[in-house]
């Protein structure tokens, strides 16, 4: 079977590539190379440089290269660039992908995995979010990967596709320097970068209610997350009509304060953070319930935070 990985030149989509390859998994990326990198994606690997708003040439290679299921990871996903931009958003995220299901469609494609987030979930009040949680997104980026959801799965129901939507928590970390995050637009690049501008961290407000005043989240490394896209796509090829919603995290909470703590012990670079206000936005707290992915996939995250932040900074070209 070979696979279409879409964004597969990306950050998290070079993860996937690597991950599926190793498994013995046929892959070829369709990237537009608008973040993604080129020099991400394996020799061995075809790579079709093109837009996921571009049918006929999402239907051709889906032909030229036998395909018969796709990974779906090529989106837009900045969270304040989406509030200032929700048409632009809403056309790559929600037009891209109802243009690449009509393809996939239409080529009898039989399995389809979405890269969805916990963004979905909004300002969730509850100490462990399940796949159950009501859904009340908070930007229009999230708003477009639940809207995803809902396509990716009606699409699956009407025309026999087998999907799951990965619902991603917060991922860092890399397999290999050179497939590290190019982006400072999360906690852990943007720690390093402030460390290694030799100015202080910012931890954006320390007055939410948790134990240390400071925002929780579910770290999990990239090639977790990657084992877990091959995890899902066997279990699609191997079983008709699923309809898979799962939380990809692994369940357990660490504060902005707890992750400087550890950027400090791993880099050696000790500076105090500075307090700031809060950002916009922000849930005080969003930490997966993990096991429906482990019942239905037999995956379970096996890095640490400490991985995640020893392997980021190993990437970072500051360093
Ligand atoms: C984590 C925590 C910040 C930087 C977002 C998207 C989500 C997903 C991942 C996917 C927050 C705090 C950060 C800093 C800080 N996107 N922080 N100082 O907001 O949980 O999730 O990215 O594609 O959908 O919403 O991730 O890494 O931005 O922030 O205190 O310099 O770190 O306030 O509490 P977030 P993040």
């Amino acid at each position: 079977m070979t696979w279409l990985i879409t964004g597969g030149a990306g950050y998290i989509g070079a993860h996937v590539v690597r991950a599926m390859t190793e498994a013995g998994e046929h892959a070829v990326v369709y990237d537009d190379l608008s973040t993604g990198v080129a020099g991400r994606v394996p020799g061995d690997v075809p790579l079709v440089v093109g837009s996921v708003l571009d049918g006929e040439l999402l239907s051709r290679t889906l032909a030229d290269h036998a395909i018969s299921g796709v990974i779906h990871l090529a989106g837009k996903k900045q969270v304040g660039e989406s509030v200032e931009r929700p048409l632009y958003y809403y056309r790559q995220n929600i037009e891209g992908l109802r243009v690449l299901l009509d393809a996939v469609v239409e080529a009898g494609v039989r399995a389809f995995v979405f890269s969805s987030s916990a963004s979905v979930y909004g300002m969730p009040d509850v100490e462990l979010v399940t796949e159950e949680t009501p859904c009340l997104p908070m930007s229009p980026y999230g708003e477009t990967k639940l809207a995803g959801e809902w396509l990716v799965r009606a699409t699956g129901r009407t025309h026999g596709l087998s999907t799951a939507s990965l619902r991603y928590f917060n991922v860092a970390g890399a397999a290999s320097p050179e497939l590290a995050d190019t982006g400072v637009f999360n906690l852990v690049p943007m720690v390093f970068e402030k460390l290694t501008q030799n100015a202080a961290p910012r931890v954006f407000g320390a007055d939410y209610p948790t134990p240390d005043g400071t925002c929780v989240r579910d770290y999990i490394h990239v090639a977790d997350l990657a084992e877990a896209h091959v995890a899902a796509a066997r279990v699609l090829a191997a079983e008709h009509g699923k309809d898979l919603t799962l939380n990809i995290g692994r369940g357990e909470g660490v504060s902005v304060r707890e992750m400087i703590d550890e950027i400090a012990s791993v880099t050696g670079y000790d500076r105090a953070p500075e307090v700031t206000e809060r950002r916009a936005g922000d849930p005080p707290r969003v930490v997966a319930a993990a096991d429906r992915a482990a019942t239905e996939l037999g995956w379970k995250a096996r890095h640490d935070v400490r991985d995640m932040i020893t392997s980021a900074w190993e990437g970072w070209p500051l360093r």
